[in-house]
C-alpha cells in the first residue's frame, strides 16, 4: 500500500535546525558569589523571608547561591548566618537558639548574630580562636512582617529605602511568600510584561480577573532614576482606565488592582496590590517575599484571608492538579515553563516585550558600571521618605468623543496623568495623595489633548 504524504511539504519544517541552545545570558542571570550579577544583586536590600517563617528553630535558608541559617534569638534580635559552623562545618540549621544568638550542636560553639563567637566551652578561655574566628553572617532586621536582609559588602551597605506604598492610609498589609523554580529574571520580567495580563490572564485561558482585563491597552514604558514604568491605557465603556506597573530595579515589581479593578467604576490614585521582592535562592531558584494590600485603595478587604494571599494573589496559583495547571494556566505556569533559566539568544522579541528590553538594557548597565567601579543607584538617596512611586490605577470619566480618534485621547490622557505624577514628585504622604487626586479630577473635565499639547509647545 502506498501512502500520499506531502513530502514536499514537510521541507519548510525547521526542527531539525532549530535544536541548538545557545548559552544563557550569564551576565544577567547567574548571582554566585563573584558573578557580576551577583555582585549588583547584593548591593541592595531584599526582602528574605516571613517573620512568621521564624519560629523556635533555625531556618535552612539559601539565597544567591549562599547556604544560611536563619533565627531569632531571645533577645528578638534576627541572625542571618553561613549555616556551617566556622568550626568545624556542622550545620547551624540543628543549632540550639539561645538567649543570645545560637549554639552548635556538634561542640557548643555559641555565634552572636552578627557571627562573633560568644562561647567555645571545650576551648581554653584566653584562646586566640576568640579574636581570629568569627562566623560569616549578614545584617538582617524585620519591618512589617517580612525579614530584610543585606547580603553585599559591609562598607556600601545602603540607607533602607521606605516606600510610599509601605505606607497607604487605611491599608492591610499582608507578608506572603512564594517560590518558582527559576531563575530570578524572569520572575521579575514578569511585572513589566502587561501584554500577559491581556492573554494569559484574560483572552487565551479565559478571565482569571475581569473581562475588561482582556480589552487591549496601549502600552507605553518610562524610566525613572531608580525604577522602569509600563503604563497601560484602556477604554471601558465612557472610563479611561490607566494603570501603572512598576519595577524598582533590580528585583522589585509592584503592580495596581487586581481583584476589584475593571474599568467601570471611578477610582483616583489608586495603589498597589502588591509590593514584591523576586530573590534569588541560586540560579535556578527564586523565592518572592512579598505584602499583599488590602483596601479602598487597591483591593477590598474581603480577598484578605489567609488562604486567598498565596494562592490568588496576581493570579499565581500553586499546587494544582496538573490537568488543571494545563486547563488554565497562570503566572506559574508561564514563568517556569519558559525553561530554569530562559535563553535569551532563543528569544524572538517585538515591540510588545520593549519593557523586558528596557529592564534588562537597565541592569545590564548597572552591572557593567559596578565593574567599572560606580555605584548603582540607590532609591534611598533621592530624597526624604516614603520615596514616591506610580504604581496603581485611575478610573476618569472622559467619555469618547464624537470628532477625536480615541486613541489619541487615551494617549494624550495616560501621558497627562505621567505628567501628574511627575509634578508631584517633590511632595511627600498625604500632601502629594491630596494634589495628584485633585489634578487627576480636574484631568476629567479638561481636554487632554489639547492640554498635552499646550505643555509641549
Ligand atoms: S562544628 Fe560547630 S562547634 Fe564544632
Ligand atoms: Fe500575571
Amino acid at each position: 500500500m502506498s501512502m500520499d504524504l506531502p513530502i514536499e511539504r514537510f521541507r519548510s519544517y525547521r526542527g531539525y535546525e532549530n535544536r541548538a541552545t545557545p548559552p544563557e545570558d550569564a551576565e544577567l542571570t547567574h548571582v554566585g558569589p563573584g558573578t557580576p550579577c551577583g555582585e549588583y544583586l547584593r548591593r541592595f536590600w531584599h526582602g528574605i523571608a516571613l517573620s512568621r517563617e521564624v519560629g523556635d528553630l533555625p531556618l535552612a535558608i539559601r539565597l544567591f547561591g549562599e547556604d544560611l541559617v536563619l533565627f531569632r534569638d531571645g533577645g528578638g534580635r534576627v541572625g542571618l548566618l553561613h549555616r556551617h559552623c566556622a568550626h568545624r562545618g556542622a550545620s547551624l540549621e540543628f543549632g540550639r537558639i539561645e538567649e543570645r544568638g545560637i549554639r552548635c550542636c556538634y561542640h557548643g560553639w555559641r555565634w552572636d548574630v552578627d557571627g562573633t563567637l560568644l562561647e567555645a566551652p571545650a576551648e581554653p578561655a584566653n584562646s586566640p580562636l576568640f579574636a581570629r574566628v568569627r562566623q560569616g553572617g549578614y545584617p538582617a532586621f524585620e519591618y512589617k512582617g517580612i525579614v530584610f536582609a543585606y547580603l553585599g559588602p559591609p562598607e556600601e551597605t545602603p540607607e533602607f529605602p521606605v516606600y510610599d506604598t509601605f505606607e497607604i492610609p487605611d491599608t492591610v498589609m499582608e507578608p506572603y511568600t512564594c517560590s518558582f523554580p527559576c531563575n530570578w529574571l524572569q520572575v521579575t520580567e514578569n511585572g513589566i510584561d502587561p501584554v500577559h495580563s491581556m492573554f494569559l490572564h484574560t483572552l487565551v485561558n479565559g478571565p482569571q480577573f475581569a473581562d475588561t482585563w482582556g480589552v487591549l491597552g496601549d502600552v507605553e514604558y518610562h524610566e525613572g532614576a531608580f525604577a522602569v514604568y509600563c503604563t497601560i491605557a484602556r477604554r471601558v465603556d465612557a472610563h479611561i482606565w490607566t494603570r501603572v506597573q512598576e519595577n524598582i530595579l533590580p528585583n522589585i515589581t509592584q503592580s495596581g488592582a487586581v481583584h476589584s479593578i475593571d474599568g467601570h467604576t471611578r477610582r483616583y490614585f489608586g495603589r498597589n496590590t502588591f509590593f514584591r521582592w523576586c530573590v534569588p535562592v541560586d540560579d535556578t531558584n527564586t523565592k518572592v517575599v512579598a505584602w499583599a494590600n488590602f483596601g479602598e485603595r487597591t483591593d477590598p478587604t474581603q480577598w484578605n484571608t489567609p488562604d486567598n494571599i498565596e494562592i490568588l494573589e496576581q493570579g499565581e496559583i500553586f499546587e494544582r492538579p496538573a490537568e488543571e495547571r494545563q486547563r488554565r494556566p497562570g503566572d506559574y505556569e508561564a514563568m517556569v515553563g519558559q525553561g530554569a533559566i530562559v535563553v535569551h539568544a532563543r528569544e524572538n522579541r517585538g515591540t510588545s516585550d520593549k519593557g523586558v528590553s528596557l529592564l534588562r538594557r537597565r541592569i545590564r548597565d548597572d552591572i557593567r558600571a559596578l565593574a567599572a567601579g560606580r555605584r548603582p543607584a540607590q532609591p534611598a538617596s533621592f530624597g526624604p521618605a516614603p520615596i514616591p512611586t506610580w504604581s496603581g490605577d485611575n478610573v476618569l470619566r472622559i467619555p469618547v468623543r464624537e470628532d477625536e480618534d480615541d486613541r489619541a485621547l487615551r494617549a494624550a490622557t495616560m501621558e497627562k496623568v505621567v505628567a501628574i505624577y511627575r509634578d508631584a514628585e517633590e511632595l511627600r504622604g498625604d500632601e502629594r495623595d491630596v494634589r495628584i487626586t485633585a489634578e487627576l479630577q480636574k484631568l476629567e473635565s479638561a481636554d487632554p489633548i489639547q492640554s498635552t499639547l499646550k505643555e509641549q509647545s
